[in-house]
């Protein structure tokens, strides 16, 4: 199965809007050729409308690191899906590690934004993955399983067609220790099974999987060449415009 590959920048609180338009002047000419993969950056809310300008017409769409589940409301602090396809953006990032680590994000508040991003045209990049102490647990497919199960409960396999899956294992985020290309495909493989049970094979066969944790320009092709792994969620590493261009073209 042919999944064209999806490399995302998540450049976490990281940026100005100065700081975003001149990444973009550098970034853009180093892949305006690319058209093998798909390439998607995340920077923070504030330098959304920076980005979307600076990306305007390119090869390169723009993406937010999180969403609310309601289309507006009293809650104080938070972006709407319909707010965030009003100024343009085409992806958004659900259930980051760092969300569920420090802001309360649970799989149960997961599967109420991917419900809501399933309801718009805007593609979820949902993330997964284990922490050190559950895969020295050996607990590394209960929590896959469970992380699945949970985003995808209610949701028809006609609503999750555009859905993308990041596997990013905690351990290896910011930490420069990278999962092996057999370990990531792994997880992946297993995530794939889950979506098969949930949406159908015909689904999960489309599903792209990205992987997440220390992807390095160094590291990227061992890691792309994988089968399983049909992309990158990069973030330290994206913060520099020739080391995500040299990502993408691994
Ligand atoms: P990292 O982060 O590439 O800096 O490990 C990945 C992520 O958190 O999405």
């Amino acid at each position: 199965m042919q999944r064209k590959k999806l490399i995302a920048a998540n450049w976490k609180m990281y940026k100005t809007p100065e700081e975003t338009r001149g990444f973009f002047t550098l970034f853009l000419p180093l892949v305006s050729h690319h058209h093998r993969d798909e390439i998607v950056v995340c920077p923070p809310y504030v330098d959304l409308a920076t980005a979307l300008e600076s990306a305007r017409e390119s090869n390169v769409a723009i993406g937010a690191q999180n969403v609310h589940w309601e289309k507006e409301g009293a809650f104080t602090g938070e972006i709407s899906s319909i707010m965030l396809l009003a100024v343009g953006c085409t992806h958004v990032i659900i259930g980051h590690s760092e969300r569920r680590q420090y802001c309360g994000e649970t799989d149960d508040t997961v599967n109420l934004r991917l419900k809501a991003v399933l309801e718009t045209s805007l593609t979820p990049i949902v993330c997964v993955g284990e922490v050190l102490e559950e895969r020295e647990a050996g607990l590394t497919e209960d929590v896959l399983r469970r992380q699945c199960t949970r985003a995808f409960y209610k949701i028809s396999a006609k609503k999750a067609g555009k859905l993308v899956i990041a596997y990013e294992p905690v351990w290896a985020i910011g930490t420069g220790r990278t999962a092996t290309p057999s370990i990531a495909a792994e997880a992946h493989s297993l995530i794939r099974a889950e979506a098969a049970k949930n949406f159908g094979q015909e689904m999960a066969d489309h599903l792209r999987i990205l992987y997440g944790g220390s992807v390095k320009p160094e590291n990227a092709k061992a890691l792309m060449s994988e089968e399983e792994i049909d992309g990158a969620l990069v973030g330290g590493a994206s913060l520099d415009p020739n080391s995500l261009a040299a990502i993408v073209k691994y």
